[in-house]
């Protein structure tokens, strides 16, 4: 496993971030470092979001990756921004060749054995399950781990702190993503305090469902 790989495994929760306001990127990381959570992904679904991941970098001791990148040019930006890993919602060799020529850890979208089948034999060892809920949740990954015997899986979409510990019981999962942790209506609101407490509550659930 990489060493990016054992980070994600260790913090066991991924929380996933929609910034719609450029200045609720630094108060927003730290708040989520506060509670214990390093490994951070940001979406790239918002016209603020690669000055987001550059202003988070600059926050010392976490990891900020771009999600929801689509395309290869995305990948880029999202590279040139300081993004530490990249996560897409389905799976597309663009996107996992920039990664990959960047030297970068990636995590592309698969819910089918095509799909899981065609991303290890692009040499990836994790992907993430998306979205999760629908596509059979903790039951398909069963099925899908069973025959991928040296693939990890990062479950995302319909992940909450009420299913979590079903999916982070798998052996196959590496780290669950969701946006639970940081529910935009809090950001907006400027709940960060109450963001610090999620993120501690879903760390200590993932610990404890994985001691
Ligand atoms: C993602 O961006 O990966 C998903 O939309 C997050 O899904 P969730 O909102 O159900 O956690």
């Amino acid at each position: 496993m990489s060493d990016f790989h054992s980070k994600i495994q260790a913090q066991g929760v991924v929380p996933v971030l929609v910034i719609d306001e450029l200045d609720q990127a630094t108060p927003l990381a730290t708040a989520l470092k506060t509670g214990g959570l390093k490994i951070i992904e940001v979406t790239m679904r918002t016209p603020v979001a690669a000055e987001a991941i550059k202003t988070m970098t600059k926050i010392p001791g976490i990891l900020i990756g771009a999600g929801t990148v689509l395309n290869a040019e995305q990948c880029r930006i999202a590279i040139d921004a300081g993004s530490q890993f990249i996560v897409s919602p389905g799976l597309d060799k663009g996107v996992v060749d920039a990664a990959q020529d960047a030297g970068l850890p990636v995590f592309p979208g698969c819910v089918t054995a095509s799909e899981v089948q065609h991303a290890w034999n692009l040499g990836l060892r994790a992907v993430k399950f998306f979205p999760a809920g629908i596509a059979g949740g903790p039951m398909a990954l069963k099925a899908l781990a069973s025959v991928f015997q040296d693939m990890k899986f990062m479950p995302t979409g319909g992940v909450n702190a009420d299913n979590l510990a079903e999916y982070l019981s798998l052996d196959a999962v590496i780290a669950c993503g969701g946006s639970w942790i940081a529910p935009n209506n809090l950001v907006r609101e400027e709940k960060y305090d109450e963001i610090s407490s999620l993120a501690a509550s879903a760390i200590a659930l993932a610990r404890s469902t994985r001691t």
